[in-house]
């Protein structure tokens, strides 16, 4: 027994702890999809590591759960950022009491125990205090000013959702080809609907982070037109309150970010592959190696993308641009063959400048854009997402005039100015660092909700007509038994 013990302890006090974890994930209230933390690495003499010294294939990293260590059912998934620190996410399908996280770096074990009540994306657990979960989240850690917000709530200090939605029916219901509209009410945390509209299939995204957010937090009771389609809507001198994924200048949209970070935040590491994380965790050239030439692919959604494939032929030297598809402009289709192949946008890394021009409406890439390691070279546009508006030109990114005409001079300044340039991608990184990352997408999005339902002066009724939207229970999410929720002893007949 004695022997045993000894064994024991030499083994324990044999191991180097150098490294260090840090980040959110370590902590059971932080509920995204998603959960992530960090590792940085040590030398022997213990000085920080600014390079790679393991291979993610060698490291170990299990859960299990602390009352019986067995494995919980999960994904995980490691990235090196090649800087000395290491990207540790997962991903739980089942709830667990005091999380035991292991991992071998090296000859390293390092332990953590994410102590509390976990809950996996799917199980139905909400809490009843916002400010909490606002906490919880790291909400106020966003430097966004959500002065959007603000600006777009400036003209519904009152919302009548009566009025609402009889002018609704003249300028949009009327027209089921034009206009694909959502008509949501929340209340008790449930959640119903009826859309109007041909092509309604985006309400799968709609519902899915309204979804989402009820099983964290008792959602404020609320009523909403939701916009499904790229366009802006709230338009003319009565404007009416819609919420939508995109803004303009000439409209009066209330707006949410956009459905495809929303379902890179909840989707992640599940359905889709790109997230504000993956332009960090693949491996791109440095800074030095890139191609200093502006670069992009894309379709033809706008105008401007033929004159910059036009301005590339031009100027070969400083842009690189190809269409990799026509869909808009077919009749010019001879002009731009043969079309480029699909390359990932990580691979867009290569070179330094990164050109970013409308689509249909805002770019919905510009996110990634910004979190990846290349200048951004923005067209001025009037359609804007939720955090443009804290964006600075010439801080974040260099703003270019919509008719492209000074890029040419730009990308040459830059070229001149390389430091300065350098600093002002790292500015841009740190940019979606603060604002970008899953817990900020749902924080404005409760944020918006919260807002807006203080203004409404109606009451909120759910008409015969609509469908309650159900939760569902898919092998991505957790089964209803394996949920164990102790907070709903305390949150009196909601059921599901
Ligand atoms: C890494 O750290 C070393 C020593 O502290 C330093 O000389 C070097 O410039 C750093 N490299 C990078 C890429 O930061
Ligand atoms: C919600 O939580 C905050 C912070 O913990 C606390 O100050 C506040 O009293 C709570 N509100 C309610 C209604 O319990
Ligand atoms: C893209 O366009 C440039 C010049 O505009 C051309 O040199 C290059 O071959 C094209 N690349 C592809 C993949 O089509």
């Amino acid at each position: 027994m004695l022997f045993v013990l000894i064994i024991h302890l030499i083994s324990i006090t044999s191991v180097s702890t150098q490294s260090r974890l840090y980040g959110p994930g370590l902590r059971a209230s932080f509920q995204v999809p998603v959960r992530y933390f960090y590792l940085q690495s040590y030398d022997s003499k213990g000085h920080k590591l600014n390079y790679s010294s393991q291979s993610v294939d060698h490291i170990i990293f299990h859960l299990t759960r602390v009352s019986d260590q067995l494995s919980v059912h999960s994904y995980r998934k490691i990235d090196d950022l090649n800087d000395g620190t290491y990207l540790f996410r997962y991903r739980l399908y089942e709830s667990v009491e005091n999380l035991h996280l292991y991992i071998r770096f090296g000859n390293e074990d390092i332990e953590h125990i994410v102590k509390g009540y976990i809950y996996s994306d799917g199980c139905y657990c909400p809490q009843k205090n916002l400010t909490e979960w606002f906490n919880s989240l790291e909400c106020s850690s966003s430097s966004l000013s959500i002065s959007q917000l603000r600006e777009d709530l400036k003209l519904f200090n009152k919302i009548d959702m009566n009025k609402i939605i009889n002018k609704a029916k003249e300028k949009y219901f009327q027209y089921p080809q034009t206009y694909a509209l959502c008509h949501y009410v929340i209340k008790n945390n449930k959640i119903y609907r009826k859309c109007y509209g041909e092509h309604i299939g985006f309400k799968t995204f709609s519902d899915a982070v309204l979804l989402s957010l009820s099983r964290k937090i008792i959602l404020p009771d609320i009523e909403f037109l939701m916009n499904l389609g790229d366009y802006p809507l709230s338009s003319d001198d009565d404007p009416i309150p819609i919420i939508s994924w995109c803004g303009s200048e000439q409209t009066h949209d209330i707006i949410l970010p956009t459905y495809e970070i929303t379902e890179a935040t909840l989707q992640m590491l599940s359905r889709t592959t790109l997230d504000i994380f993956a332009l960090r965790t693949t491996h791109h050239l440095p800074w030095p190696k890139k191609i200093p030439k502006g670069f992009f692919r894309g379709r033809d959604s706008c105008q401007e993308r033929l004159n910059l494939v036009r301005l590339s032929k031009k100027y070969p030297d400083l842009i690189d641009a190809n269409l990799t598809r026509m869909f808009f402009f077919r009749d010019q289709k001879s002009e731009f063959e043969p079309f480029a192949e699909y390359i990932p946008m990580t691979k867009f890394f290569d070179y330094k400048y990164q050109i970013s021009l409308d689509g249909t409406v805002a770019s919905y890439r510009l996110p990634y854009l910004l979190a990846g390691d290349g200048l951004i070279f923005k067209q001025t546009s009037s359609y804007y997402e939720h955090f443009y508006r804290d964006l600075i030109p010439y801080k974040h990114y260099i703003p270019i005039k919509k008719d492209l005409s000074d890029l040419i001079e730009k990308i040459q300044w830059a070229k001149d100015h390389d430091d300065e340039a350098q600093q002002i991608v790292k500015r841009a990184q740190r940019f979606t660092q603060r604002n970008l990352l899953p817990n900020h997408i749902l924080c404005y999005h409760v944020q918006v909700l919260q807002e807006y339902a203080k203004r409404l002066i109606s009451p909120i009724k759910i008409s015969s007509d609509m469908e309650l939207v159900q939760h569902e229970f898919d092998e991505s999410h957790i089964k209803k038994d394996n949920c164990v929720c102790h907070r709903l002893e305390n949150l009196n007949h909601i059921d599901l």
